[in-house]
């Protein structure tokens, strides 16, 4: 008996409880919820094995970068890189420093995105955020040190030179200017620009891209440009990247990322429905935050029930492209199916 179909004989009372961290209602095939459970359990371990420091590293430092990585998170990004690299052939133990790398910048931008400058959130994960865990100098400081650990842990006892380049370049385009970064200054600007001065906005390009383009595309290319860079970016990358750690071939990372970009904007499709329709207890942070803070999201652009279907568009087309893909994969393989799941999980998630 294999381990993974240990693992898969419970009984589907318990099913139920392995998906929890996706919400209190989620069950599915107890072989695909289990070996979801199981990647969760793995990254756990290596992100609590590769973040402990020793004396030489300021104490308060280093607590307030565990509190924030080790606390409750779904780890969907190094759960996306380790399906990815087994998809491609991979051994798991080659993809587990791409794991930690992902899930230390994903964690840096939730630390700085919770700041007073910029959304000012006092929860995350179900416990205080990073600033009021301990201070602000320190969150940032943190998230600083969570970013950059991430390119030490991706090119320092590197095996392979050039593997470690394209790792290392893949994830630093994924959260730069182009990316979460670059996604995270419109966010804010928009916010801004909508309290300072809303008649002067000029949809940073986008109305200046067509002179047919009205105002109503205008601010759908911009909050779609927001969801790409600001979420998108980093969950194409992991699944990059746990590609690139297997030696995939360039047909599979280009089915990979395309895969990716649908359910990038699943992803941060139903975190704006969430705050407008989720609740806080399941969700770990706190909610209804977006209208005050003037955000652009699909909800405030097409209120509740056409998020609720522009969701479900998007979850159908990364389903449609990764099905379309399967000639490439293993599609009978648990990572396969796993796949799927997380696309249904990311729509039907409550936290
Ligand atoms: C929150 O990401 C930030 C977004 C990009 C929407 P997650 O919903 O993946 O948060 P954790 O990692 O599970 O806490
Ligand atoms: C995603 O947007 C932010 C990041 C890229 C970190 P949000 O600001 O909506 O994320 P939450 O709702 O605080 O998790
Ligand atoms: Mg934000
Ligand atoms: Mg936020
Ligand atoms: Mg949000």
């Amino acid at each position: 008996m294999t381990n993974e179909s240990n693992l898969s004989s419970g009984v589907d009372s318990e099913v139920g409880s392995r998906l929890s961290y996706w919400g209190r209602s989620l069950s599915s095939d107890a072989s695909v919820a289990s070996y979801l459970e199981n990647a969760r359990g793995r990254i756990n371990a290596a992100l609590d094995e590769r973040v402990s420091f020793g004396e030489d590293v300021p104490d308060r430092l280093a607590k307030a970068m565990r509190h924030s990585l080790l606390a409750p998170g779904k780890r969907l990004r190094p759960t996306l890189a380790l399906i990815a690299n087994e998809l491609c052939g991979g051994d798991a133990r080659d993809v587990f420093d791409a794991c930690v790398a992902l899930e230390a910048v994903h964690v840096f931008t939730l630390v700085h995105d919770d700041l007073p400058a910029m959304d000012d959130d006092d929860y995350r994960r179900g416990v205080p955020t990073c600033h009021k865990e301990f201070d602000e100098a320190t969150a940032i400081l943190a998230g600083d040190a969570l970013l950059a650990l991430a390119f030490e842990i991706l090119s320092s006892g590197a095996r392979d030179g050039e593997l470690a380049v394209r790792l290392v370049s893949t994830l630093a385009r994924a959260v730069g200017v182009r990316g979460t970064i670059g996604g995270q200054e419109d966010d804010v600007l928009w916010a801004e620009t909508m309290k300072s001065a809303p008649g002067a906005i000029d949809l940073f390009g986008e109305l200046a891209k067509g002179a047919s383009a009205t105002v109503d595309v205008a601010v759908e290319n911009l909050l779609n440009r927001i969801h790409r860079r600001k979420t998108g970016a980093l969950i194409v990358a992991s699944l990059e990247m746990g590609a690139i750690s297997a030696r995939a071939n360039a047909r599979q990372i280009e089915a990979l990322r395309q895969f990716g970009a649908p359910l990038g904007r699943a992803f941060q499709i139903s975190d704006d429905l969430l705050d407008a329709i989720g609740n806080e207890a399941d969700m770990g942070k706190r909610v209804r935050k977006d209208e005050d803070a003037g955000k652009l999201t699909c909800v405030s652009l097409f209120g509740v029930e056409k998020t609720k279907s522009l969701l479900k568009e998007t979850a159908d087309r990364a389903r449609e492209v990764l099905t379309e893909s399967s000639h490439l994969f293993d599609a009978e393989s648990l990572s396969f199916k796993a796949a799927l799941l997380l696309v249904e999980l990311t729509e039907r998630r409550e936290r």
